[in-house]
Parts: structure tokens; sequence; C-alpha cells
């Protein structure tokens, strides 16, 4: 299958990650589009794309035309891109949003566009560095037939696994992926927190818990969660768990947190306990 040209509309994390992983995959990086000029001709110069400043223009320069912009700006840029649009034939168009469906791209559907969703579940940060965590990403997918073979195409070529996205519960699917990917550091930064009240220093704090975080994540590469998971809860240490409660008595709010944690992970193992 041929590869569709392509054009990024917002130069972010997301949007940057991808393009410059397509561009070494092989694609054409044809346009980028955005808000901050810097930012889009920045981009642009480093995939040899054309940069656009009105980013409702973008859709005219490429086969296939990737919206990352934040979720609640597709709407509105997508019945702007309408507007401009020269020609519709052969052209389609894709958001990123795990919590949006396709509907978000409506007025590009009723302007004869093939629509999409491509979402990678997966975490981009700012910066050169996100493109690292491209190989490897699951991506979700909800297309219209012909546009969905060259999603599944473009995910294979990241070195992505794709998956059918259709019918699935967005809302409840994208607070799962936040369970996955944003909690645990909000977690961490509270563990960071409490390692320093306990009396680490800043030196130890941090790179001492983000360094536990990352060998609990390196158990899960081969290992079912209630089979990872360590911890007094996990070992029925009902003492050592009173003992951190009590230690946590000055703050009720993150007290509470701990003992729903606590609840849930007892929960987790005793269901694998159930089903040895
Ligand atoms: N980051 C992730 O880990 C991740 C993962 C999966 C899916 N996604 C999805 O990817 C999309 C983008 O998220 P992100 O995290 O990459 O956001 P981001 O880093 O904030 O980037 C958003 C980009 O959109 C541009 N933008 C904002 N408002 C705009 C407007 N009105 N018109 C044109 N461009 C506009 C921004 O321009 P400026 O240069 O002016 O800021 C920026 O380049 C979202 O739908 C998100 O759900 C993100």
């Amino acid at each position: 299958m041929q590869k569709p040209t392509i054009a990024i509309i917002g130069p972010g994390r997301a949007g940057s990650a991808l393009g410059r992983a397509l561009h070494t995959a092989g694609y054409t990086i044809a346009a980028i589009g955005g808000r901050n000029p810097d930012n889009v001709r920045n981009l642009a110069a480093e995939l040899g794309a054309k940069a656009c400043q009105n980013p409702a223009t973008t859709i005219d320069l490429a086969d296939l035309t990737i919206l990352a912009v934040p979720d609640d700006v597709i709407v509105s840029l997508a019945t702007d891109m309408v507007e401009s649009l020269c020609s519709a034939a052969e052209k389609s168009a894709v958001h990123l949003s795990g919590a949006q469906d396709r509907a978000a791209l409506r007025p590009l559907a009723q302007a004869s566009l093939r629509t999409g969703v491509f979402h990678p579940l997966q975490t981009f940060r700012r910066g050169p560095e996100a493109v690292g965590n491209v190989a490897g990403t699951y991506f979700g997918i909800d297309a219209d037939a012909l546009l969905r073979d060259q999603l599944m195409q473009l995910a294979g070529d990241l070195h992505g696994h794709p998956f059918d996205l259709a019918g699935v519960d967005r809302a409840l699917y994208h607070a799962a992926a936040v369970f996955a990917a944003n909690y645990p550091i909000t977690l961490l930064a509270e563990a960071i927190a409490l390692g320093t009240a306990a009396g680490l220093d800043g030196k130890t704090a941090g790179p001492g818990m983000t360094a536990l975080l990352a060998g609990a994540v390196n158990n899960l590469r081969d290992l079912a969660p209630a089979e990872a998971i360590t911890g007094p809860a996990s070992r029925g240490d009902e003492g050592t768990i009173e003992r951190h409660l009590e230690a946590l008595k000055k703050d009720p709010e993150l007290q509470r947190l701990y003992q729903l944690l606590a609840d849930r992970t007892k929960h987790l193992t005793s269901n694998k306990e159930a089903a040895a």
C-alpha cells in the first residue's frame, strides 16, 4: 500500500513525536500547521515540511491530516478546515484523542473526507526525547474502511500495535489510560514528598523513589499486576499497614487514599489466590 503524505496540525507533545517517528519511517511530512509560529517553523524545518501559519489551510497539502491539538479544539478546528478546504478528493483526517470519538470530525466527514481516530495509547513528554516512546505503542483505530487499512499500516510502520477502538466506551477507556499513565506519577510525587518529610535528602528522595517505580514497571514486563505487586497489603502485613496509617494521620486525605489503595491491593491479590 502506498504511503500517504502527512500533514500535522499541532507541533506539541504528541504531534512532534509522531511527526518525527513517521519521518524516520519513510513518510513524507508535507506540512506542519499550528498556532505558535516558532513551533510550527522549527518542526517543519526539521522534517522538511512546509510551515503553515494558518492551521486550517494545512489540509490541502497532504493526503492525511493529523489533528494533534488539545481535545477541546478538535471540533472548532475541523469546522474551520471545512471553510478553507479546496478539494476533499482522496483526503483523510484523524485526531489523536482517546477521550473523543469520530463525531468530533463530523464537519470534515460531512464535507466528504474520510475521518477517523488514531489514538496512541502512550504518554509523550515535551521535546525530541518523546519519539523514543513511539515504537511499541498500542494504537487505537476507529475509521472509515479504507482509512482504517491505511492507519493499520501506519501503526505497523511505527513498530506499534494497532487495535480496534470501534464500539469501545471512550470515557471509560480514557479513564483507564489515565489510571495507567498519569496517576502513578501523582502517587510518585506524594512518595517523594513523604520521603523528604521522613528525613531523606533531596538527592535521594526523588531519584530513589523513581528508581523504585522503574523497578516495579520492569517487573510488569512479564508478570500480571497481581503477580508483580509486592508490599504489606499483598503480603497481609496488617501491623505494618497500621503503622503507615498512624504515620499518615497528619494528612487525613492521603491517609484515606492509602487505605483505599491498600484495600484494592488486598482485593487484587485475593482474586489471584481464589483463581489459583
Ligand atoms: N501527550 C500525550 O501523551 C498524548 C498521548 C495520546 C494522545 N494525545 C492526544 O494528542 C492531542 C494533543 O495533545 P498534546 O499532549 O500533544 O498537547 P500539546 O502538547 O499541548 O500540543 C497541542 C498542540 O496544539 C496546538 N494548538 C493548541 N490550540 C490550537 C488551536 N486553536 N489551533 C491550532 N493549534 C492549536 C498547540 O500550539 P502551541 O504551539 O501554541 O502550544 C500545540 O502545538 C490531544 O488530542 C491528546 O488527547 C496526547
